[in-house]
């Protein structure tokens, strides 16, 4: 299944790929670099784009057989990372040719999730970002303005036009700073230092939008899929609404592999744990698998003794972990479910006991 595989190339794969496309661009790009070296960087771009190739047909295949479509944006950055190159192969000097593979920058945001997190993110501080990005237009004009008045005497050439000293003030603002034009009067001066201020000012409000805009936003996806994670659990359906978004705001997913040791036999025990997909076995007397729906780790969270058995992964677990303060909160607000825990607790503890 050659298109199956290929499909499934890695996200890495593609970032590794793409990554030595470009460097081979880069040299390309270098006057010393000719002859042998030359033609093999050249093979390595056309053995790139071959695997391109490869990847497009088989996504296409797949889409055909199956009626798995990958979004349109992710065909489109395979099309173009095939065809760019070969129209420019047949279309372009040989000079030029390979800069056309630098539409492979696009190839690792095929997969990448970051990169759709950041268009939410956007989309959703929009407003913000329009604000601030209008706060940075009117200080721009304003700072060229204000040079333009205070300089036009002393630097005609550099200072001569709004337009001309728009670039001081955009390179002032922004807290560049090149120093190809300067101020030169006293007044000029102090206006740069006020420009230079208020830029620092408009980047950390930029940054502080995203960053808070990037906050919620991981909180939100993480709320959405605990929710998913939580209604996999039985002993969850009990919750009422207002419940069981306090426990899935509380709860916390993990991974374990199987074979890996979740607790250990005598350790302090802060939290318990729910089974969403997997088994694990408790090594007592007689050891026990547990699988999803259920729970452990809540003896040590109730009692506060330590940890009653060594518990580890069956398989790969799915796993949900609740800490104690959480299952304070818990108690509180759906006795009915502490209840149980408690009880299970009880029950297991007298098996440990009494074997
Ligand atoms: P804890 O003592 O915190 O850590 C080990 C866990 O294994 C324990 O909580 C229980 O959740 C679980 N456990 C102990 N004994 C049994 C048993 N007999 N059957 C099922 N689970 C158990």
């Amino acid at each position: 299944m050659p298109a199956m595989s290929f499909s499934k190339t890695s996200a890495l794969f593609n970032v590794l790929l793409a990554m030595t496309g470009l460097v081979a661009i880069a040299a390309l790009t270098t006057p010393t670099v000719q002859g042998h070296v030359r033609f093999a960087l050249e093979m390595l771009l056309a053995g790139i784009w071959t695997i391109y190739g490869l990847q497009l047909l088989a996504t296409l295949m797949l889409r055909q057989a199956t009626g798995v479509h990958d979004a349109i944006p992710a065909i489109a950055i395979d099309v173009l990372a095939v065809l760019l190159p070969l129209l420019a192969f047949l279309f372009v000097g040989r000079r030029d040719q390979s800069l056309y593979c630098a539409i492979w920058l696009l190839k690792p945001l095929r997969q990448s999730t970051f990169f759709r997190m950041m268009g939410r993110v956007i989309s959703n501080e929009a407003r913000n970002l329009i604000g601030v990005t209008s706060v940075f237009g009117i200080l721009l004009f304003a700072a060229s303005l204000a040079a333009y008045l205070l300089e036009r005497d002393v630097q005609p050439d550099r200072f001569g036009s709004i337009p001309q000293a728009m670039w001081w003030a955009v390179a002032t603002l922004s807290t560049t700073g090149y120093g190809d034009e300067i101020p030169q009067s006293l007044a000029g001066r102090i206006l740069g230092g006020l420009v230079m201020m208020s830029g620092i000012g408009i980047f950390a409000l930029w940054a502080g939008i995203l960053a808070t805009g990037f906050y919620e936003e991981v909180r939100r996806q993480d709320f959405v899929r605990n929710w998913q994670l939580v209604a996999a659990v039985p002993l969850f359906q009990k919750l009422g609404p207002a419940a069981l978004v306090e426990v899935v705001r509380a709860l916390r997913p993990r991974i374990v592999p199987a074979g890996a040791i979740i607790c250990r036999k005598g350790d302090r025990g802060d939290q318990m744990y729910f089974i969403v997909e997997g088994s694990v076995v408790v090594a007592t007397a007689n050891p026990v698998e547990i699988g999803a729906g259920s729970f452990f780790g809540e003896m040590a969270l109730i009692t506060g003794e330590p940890r009653s058995a060594t518990v580890t992964a069956a398989t790969e677990v799915s796993l949900l972990s609740l800490y104690s303060v959480d299952f304070q909160m818990m108690s509180t607000n759906s006795p009915e479910i502490a209840e149980i825990i408690r009880r299970t607790a009880l029950e297991r503890r007298s098996a440990v006991h009494g074997g």
